[in-house]
Order: C-alpha cells, then sequence, then structure tokens
C-alpha cells in the first residue's frame, strides 16, 4: 500500500470532460469494476460524483502497468493521465466519451472481497446490507439518495433564510413529559434516579421561542419515538421543524406551500401548483376513510345506510342501530378481475381493521351476484346501487359496523390496495392536500378518556371555543396536515397562547392541578409574561425524500437506519453496558419474564 505523497486530486470523475482531452488530471476513488484483457487493462475508478474509467495500455508505464494487474474491485486508488477519447462510447454514464491514459497510480487501501458486490440492482438480503452498510452506501442508487436529501437540506435552508427564519438548535436531552408517543428515556448519573427523554420533537421549545421574540423559528431537528416501526416510521428520524409568530393558519400554509414549489423546482424540475387544495378532516373520512387521502384516484366512500336503515339483515341492522354505519366503494370496470377468490383475499385485507367481513355486489353483463341478496329486498339492493352509481362490470365492495372507525380504516385501505393492485393512479403524478378542521380530541377507548388529537397545546376553533369542557368530543382544532399522495408529510396548528384555555385543556385531558403543575407548569407560566400569537408545523424529512425520490421505505434515504427491531445492525445497538456504568447510574438489571 502507498500514500498519497504529494498527488492530489484535481478532478471529481464527472468534472473530466471532453473539453479536457490531451490534458494531465488526477483522480481518486474506488475501484468500481476491472477488466484485464491481457495488453491492455480497463478499470472504473467510482468517486463521490460518479465513475471513470482509467485505461493502461502499451503507453502505460511497465511498473504502473503491472500494479494495474493487481488491482481487484473496490481497492482506494489515485491515478495521474491524460485525458483522451474512448474507442467504444458508453452512453450509460456522463463520462462515456472519455478515459485517462494512465501514467502514474497509487494503490492507497487494498481490499477484500466485499460480502456482497457493490452495485444497483443485485439481489442482496437486507439485513446484511445493512450489517455493512459502510459498503451499501457506496452504490450508487444509495449514495445518489443521500446526495438528494442534502440538495433538499440546503434549500429548505435557504428559503427559511429569505424568508427570515432563523434556525436554532434545541436540546436532546429533555423533559419527559406525558401525552405523544413513549419516550426514549436516559438516566442521569449526576442525579441518581432522574431521567431525561430524548425529545419526540422541539413541540415546547420552539414555542416558548416566540414567547422569547424570536419571530419565526426553524430547524432541521432529530426527533425520538419509542413507537412500532413501519416503512414510514423510524425510531428516530428528521423533521423540518417551524414556527411563526403574529399568523394565522392561512399564512404558515402559504408560505410552506411557497417551500414546496421550490423544492419539487429546484430538485426534480417538477411544477407544483399552489395553493393545494383543502379538505376538512370530515370530509377525507367520509370520502377516502382516511385523514391523509390519496387523492391521485377516486373511488371514494359512499354510505348506503339510509338505503339499508330498514333491512332485517343484522349485520347492517345492527351496525346502524348501534351508532355505526353502512359504507362501500365501487371498483370501478373490475368485476372480471374480482372474483369470488379474489373478493376473498379483500376480505383478510379489510379484517385487519377490524371489520368483520366485507360484503359485495358484482355486477357482470350476464349477471348480478351479491353476498347479502338472500337478506336484502331487491328494492334494498336496487337502491344500494343507485346510491353509489355501480354499473356493469363494477364490484360494490361494502362494510358494516357499530364503529364508524373501523367502517372508514377498513374501505380506507381497501380503496388503498385495490388502486395499487390495479395500478389505478400516476405513480408520476405529485397531489399535495391540506387537511384541516381536525377533531381537538380523541377518545381513547383504552384509557377510557380524552386524548388530544395533535398535541394538548392546539387552539380550538374559534368556533368551538365555549364547548371545549361541555363537549370535547364536537370541538375542532386549529390543526392542519400536508399531505402528499396519501402520506402525512407534515403536521401543525395554532397554539393556544392564553393559559386559561391551556389549562381547559389540560383539565379536559384528565390532568390534576398538581400534575398539570408538575408536568407543564414551566409552560402556562411562561405564557404569563407576554405572548405573541402563534403557530408553526413540521415535515417528516425522511417522508418527503422518500416520496419525491419515490422509494419504498424512509429506510433507504436514511444514511444508517433501523431495523423493525429498532435495532442499528452495523454497529449492533442497542447493546448491553458494562456493569461499572450501570453502578455509575445506580441502576439495578431485571430479567425478562
Ligand atoms: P407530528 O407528530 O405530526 O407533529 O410529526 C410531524 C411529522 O413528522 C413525521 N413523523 C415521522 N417520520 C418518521 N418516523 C416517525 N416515527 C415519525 N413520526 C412523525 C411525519 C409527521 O407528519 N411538533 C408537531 C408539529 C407541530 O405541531 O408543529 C409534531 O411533531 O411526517
Amino acid at each position: 500500500m502507498e500514500t498519497m505523497g504529494t498527488m492530489r486530486r484535481t478532478h471529481y470523475s464527472v468534472e473530466v470532460t471532453p473539453e479536457l482531452i490531451g490534458q494531465e488530471v488526477i483522480v481518486a476513488g474506488h475501484i468500481a469494476k476491472n477488466r484485464d484483457l491481457g495488453a491492455v487493462v480497463f478499470c472504473d475508478v467510482r468517486d463521490t460524483q460518479g465513475i471513470i474509467q482509467i485505461n493502461f495500455n502499451d503507453e502505460c508505464p511497465r511498473d504502473v502497468f503491472e500494479k494495474a494487474k493487481s488491482l481487484r474491485s473496490e481497492y482506494v486508488v489515485m491515478a495521474k493521465g491524460v485525458v483522451a477519447r474512448r474507442e467504444s462510447v458508453n452512453k450509460d454514464i456522463p463520462t462515456g466519451e472519455i478515459e485517462i491514459l494512465v501514467k502514474e497510480l497509487k494503490v492507497l487501501s487494498e481490499a477484500e472481497t466485499t460480502p456482497f458486490e457493490i452495485k444497483d440492482g443485485v439481489n442482496v438480503n437486507d439485513e446484511l446490507k445493512l450489517k455493512y452498510r459502510y459498503l451499501d452506501l457506496r452504490r450508487p442508487q444509495v449514495h445518489d439518495g443521500l446526495i438528494f436529501r442534502h440538495k433538499v437540506v440546503k434549500i429548505v435552508r435557504d428559503y427559511y433564510d429569505a424568508h427570515n427564519f432563523i434556525e436554532i438548535e434545541t436540546p436532546i436531552l429533555c423533559k419527559s413529559t406525558p401525552e405523544g408517543a413513549r419516550d426514549y428515556v436516559v438516566p442521569s448519573r449526576v442525579q441518581p434516579n432522574k431521567f431525561y427523554a430524548l425529545p419526540q420533537s422541539p413541540q415546547l421549545y420552539k414555542q416558548l421561542l416566540m414567547l422569547s421574540g424570536y419571530d419565526r423559528y426553524f430547524q432541521i431537528a432529530r426527533c425520538f419515538r419509542d413507537e412500532d416501526l413501519r416503512a414510514d416510521r423510524q425510531p428516530e428520524f428528521t423533521q423540518i421543524d417551524l414556527e411563526m409568530a403574529y399568523v394565522s393558519q392561512d399564512d404558515i400554509m402559504t408560505i410552506n406551500e411557497g417551500l414546496m414549489k421550490k423544492v419539487f423546482k429546484e430538485v426534480m424540475n417538477v411544477d407544483i401548483r399552489t395553493p393545494f387544495p383543502r379538505m376538512t378532516w370530515k370530509d377525507a373520512m367520509n370520502n377516502y376513510g382516511s385523514d391523509k387521502p390519496d387523492t391521485r384516484f377516486d373511488m371514494k366512500l359512499c354510505d348506503i345506510s339510509e338505503c339499508v336503515k330498514n333491512t332485517e339483515f343484522s349485520v347492517f341492522k345492527n351496525a346502524i342501530d348501534r351508532g355505526g354505519s353502512v359504507r362501500c366503494i365501487v371498483a370501478k370496470n373490475l368485476a372480471d378481475k374480482l372474483t369470488r377468490k379474489e373478493i376473498d383475499k379483500l376480505t383478510d385485507v379489510v379484517k385487519t381493521y377490524g371489520a368483520k367481513g366485507l360484503a359485495y355486489t358484482r355486477i357482470t353483463a350476464e349477471n348480478t351476484t351479491s353476498s347479502y341478496e338472500k337478506f336484502l329486498t331487491e328494492e334494498e339492493i336496487a337502491a344500494v346501487r343507485a346510491k353509489c352509481g355501480a354499473e356493469t362490470n363494477d364490484v360494490i365492495l361494502v362494510v358494516a359496523s357499530e364503529k364508524n372507525k373501523v367502517v372508514w380504516a377498513a374501505l380506507g385501505a381497501l380503496r388503498l390496495h385495490i388502486a395499487k393492485k390495479f395500478g389505478l393512479y400516476d405513480a408520476d403524478r405529485y397531489n399535495f392536500l391540506w387537511v384541516t378542521e381536525f377533531p381537538l380530541f380523541d377518545w381513547s377507548e383504552e384509557e377510557n378518556r380524552y386524548v388530544a388529537e395533535h398535541h394538548p397545546f392546539t387552539m380550538p376553533m374559534e368556533e368551538d371555543l365555549d364547548k371545549v369542557e361541555s363537549d370535547p368530543g364536537v370541538c375542532r382544532a386549529q390543526a392542519y396536515d400536508m399531505v402528499l399522495n396519501g402520506i402525512e408529510l407534515g403536521g401543525g396548528s395554532i397554539r393556544i397562547s392564553n393559559p386559561e384555555i391551556q389549562k381547559k385543556m389540560f383539565k379536559v385531558l384528565g390532568f390534576t392541578e398538581e400534575r398539570m403543575t408538575n408536568n407543564f407548569g414551566f409552560l402556562i407560566d411562561a405564557y404569563k409574561y407576554g405572548a405573541p400569537p402563534h403557530g408553526g408545523m413540521a415535515y417528516g424529512l425522511d417522508r418527503l425524500i422518500m416520496l419525491m425520490a419515490k422509494k419504498d421505505s424512509i429506510r433507504d434515504v436514511i444514511a444508517f437506519p433501523k431495523v423493525q427491531t429498532a435495532s442499528e445492525l452495523m454497529t449492533g445497538c442497542p447493546s448491553y453496558i458494562e456493569q461499572t456504568q450501570l453502578d455509575e447510574l445506580y441502576l439495578d438489571l431485571i430479567e425478562k419474564k
């Protein structure tokens, strides 16, 4: 192995253009591919910007040529030579017209055979890739993903800066507060038996910054939540977080629509139309069964309770009588594809959302078959068909439940499932949407109390202020989510800046005066010293990049992601710690039963 000595890179691969033909350059990187043809050796050198071919031919000094013959994949080299036009052009790479005729070569590091080939499109088990993530990160696609992410972050920073926002860092070691997801906690050594929590978001700090007179704050903020992982959820993730004073909900939306427009234009040259459409939460649930509707395709939910309200069919009757509903979606022109067997598979989908079953009517040119034909009258069946507008070759898919939440969730998921399976939308479209007028509270069956739908600092809508204590279930919040193609990209709200309203909120959430003071006393006090009205929002940066880069999981756009068990496979964390560390923290471990 050699050192660089005085040799230094003069160009990145992609900077070596045909204009430089005849000139001497020095490039450096990993060997991506080597071909020894006997009298000539070709290698592809991969650097952070791309790939370039280096050529060792009969004009190459003999000692250099011998060294070239010993090169293997992933060796790290620095090569000096003259830029020349290639004999056979490679149209697939930007440097495909040229090559470097090498005169001098330094082998800076050798490499053992890697556990998998460093190449896009090779079939490698995910766990292996993540165990050797530093190798996986060398793959051009993963590499490009991180560069893409960097570009987006830079535009975000410049955009907010141009709009008078300042970036302020907030603590990572915080106070654990109830409400929200489960905290990751960190024991304190200097204060035995006490714990910090890692921030689920900078929420309280950014609100307090508004009280401190910093009008417009933003931060690319790392957040931590101990929740079950999904394709769009990681235990630690990054938010684009912002807060603004003296603004309304509309002002916050407008500034953030501008950000999305700029990011999509500058990174992808995609024109996004603003303002984004808006939809109330109620309409989103009733029409799409979801508070984050994918509006790239139609297939809206239809409430058919009215058509079957007098039925003797107990599944429908009980659902309606007990305060729920009977709703359906129409799978248009899919009767030939949605056979009995396929519908059985769809039943499994709705069951995972708590529905007891999936009723259907299949309308073909030959006949109409229905799973409930024995139970409903002909008039009722006709009324259902008329209400949802089903025609020949359509399938009506029906879910009934005494809980509207179950009907919405089941049909909302079924709608997405069918659309994905049968390719009912244009994958190149970007449909942005604001969902507004969220409920202020959600009733938790588990805890038998109201919980905050967003967080406890969300301002109720003016019209509902007088009902916060008397009828919490009907109150709506000044909260909004930004949705892109059926994924919640971000969310925010106008905050409560009146300590009396804040106290009422905590009361409805079941806080005693003492618990309120212990957990949030500092916040309630802070609002007594002059609080400008304010609001803000936060986007999931990882989700934004995932959608822009058309990836299936946020794991693909995070440099060192965690897997389902919240482990990071490369370093092997979480891991046990030394007994001395436990002793210092006054911690005893008990065995998991
Ligand atoms: P919220 O909890 O809605 O709001 O989070 C904002 C956005 O963060 C992203 N997100 C996640 N991304 C990856 N993994 C996760 N586990 C995860 N959880 C959330 C989502 C989500 O829309 N402080 C408030 C915002 C505010 O009111 O200003 C907040 O954190 O894209």
